[in-house]
């Protein structure tokens, strides 16, 4: 028996060694001191050992028992160890690498300017409405005061898809659309695409518009004049003025046509203000009492103001763009310096 546990005590120390997983030293460790594995096996063989050797031999066996267990457990140690540290090192991930480069778009002028504008009038409390594209010429000339046969139409070279439904060629069809459905108070602003028959440096066939909309009991032109200086002060500088001309547009009485004061030179006269300090940007007015009543307003109760400008020219005047094609070529050379 002696030279049985020997023989034993010598396979153990050798099959660990071998071992390369946990999975194989489990085995083995069944094999020696599992239920019926081979040191059990010993144990339970002690029944025909002479009684006076039984104390004697008994303690040899349990020394074995003792002596396996412990070799199991270190060699467990090590190949938990060992395993980790493989995982590790396949996980591994090295910080220092350089990120894959991702190519991300920049907005487009027309949309800075846009969302710089919207921004300025949420703050001011004001809606945002969008209307259609492809509107009915009621929308965009008739209800506005522009009849078929009136001269102002001429104004605006618009595209025509059938007698009754055009191209919109201007924001100011959104006017009638708000206040047809809301009554007053009403404050919107109505950003959109519209569409001209015009094609040259500062003109394009579509281009974008913003409108604004104020209707509500005492509305004068001194709130336009407050609106857009705040406008102005905040999309270009805390110095730019606004001035008001006398113009004309039948949905307005009076209209006016307004300038910021040069935000390049500060009004003393420069290249982009063309040497007169001053800057044309939107046209404007009071909202022709014709116009209310087209939209079921009573005029003696309530007036308003809108005006309308053009976010090409805006953009094109921020970022001393001089001709409006650039903003439609897409050319990247001229898009990535938005990047923000
Ligand atoms: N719709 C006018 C245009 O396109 C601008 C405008 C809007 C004028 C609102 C007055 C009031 O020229």
């Amino acid at each position: 028996m002696q030279e049985k546990l020997e023989q034993i005590r010598r396979a153990i120390g050798e099959g660990i060694g071998d071992t390369g997983s946990r999975k194989e030293l489990f085995e083995l460790k069944m094999k020696y001191l599992g239920k019926t594995g081979e040191i059990s096996a010993l144990s339970k063989g002690m029944r025909d050992v002479p009684a006076e050797e039984r104390p004697a031999m008994g303690k040899l066996v349990s020394d074995v028992r003792a002596w396996a267990e412990a070799q199991f457990a270190a060699r467990e140690e090590e190949l938990k160890k060992e395993e980790l540290k493989a995982r590790y090192e396949s996980e591994k991930v090295d910080v220092t690498m350089p990120a894959r480069f991702t190519e991300t778009g920049t907005r487009h002028p027309v949309n800075i300017v846009k969302k710089e504008i919207i921004e300025c009038f949420e703050g001011m409390g004001f809606e945002i409405y969008e209307g259609p594209e492809i509107e009915k010429d009621y929308y965009n000339f008739q209800a506005l005061n522009i009849p078929a046969d009136h001269p102002a139409r001429d104004m605006q070279d618009t595209f025509f898809i059938t007698g009754e439904y055009l191209l919109r060629s201007q924001t100011s069809s959104g006017q009638i659309r708000v206040m047809e459905k809301k009554k007053p108070p009403i404050k919107i602003l109505s950003p959109g695409r519209v569409y001209r028959s015009d094609s040259d440096a500062t003109h394009s066939p579509m281009f974008h518009q913003m409108e604004g909309l104020v209707v509500d009991r005492g509305i004068t032109l001194c709130d336009l004049k407050g609106i857009l200086d705040e406008f102005a002060r905040r999309l270009f500088t805390s110095e730019t003025k606004t001035r008001l001309r006398p113009s004309y547009f039948p949905f307005t009485e009076p209209s006016v046509e307004v300038d910021l004061s040069c935000h390049n030179c500060g009004g003393r006269g420069c290249r982009i203000c063309k040497g007169t300090g001053w800057i044309e940007i939107l046209g404007a007015g009071v909202v022709n009492r014709r116009v209310l009543e087209n939209c079921g307003i009573d005029p003696d109760e309530y007036t308003g103001f809108a005006f309308g400008m053009g976010l090409e020219r805006i953009a094109m005047i921020k970022y001393g763009i001089n001709d409006m094609r650039y903003l439609f070529e897409n050319d990247v050379r001229l898009l990535k310096q938005f990047r923000d």
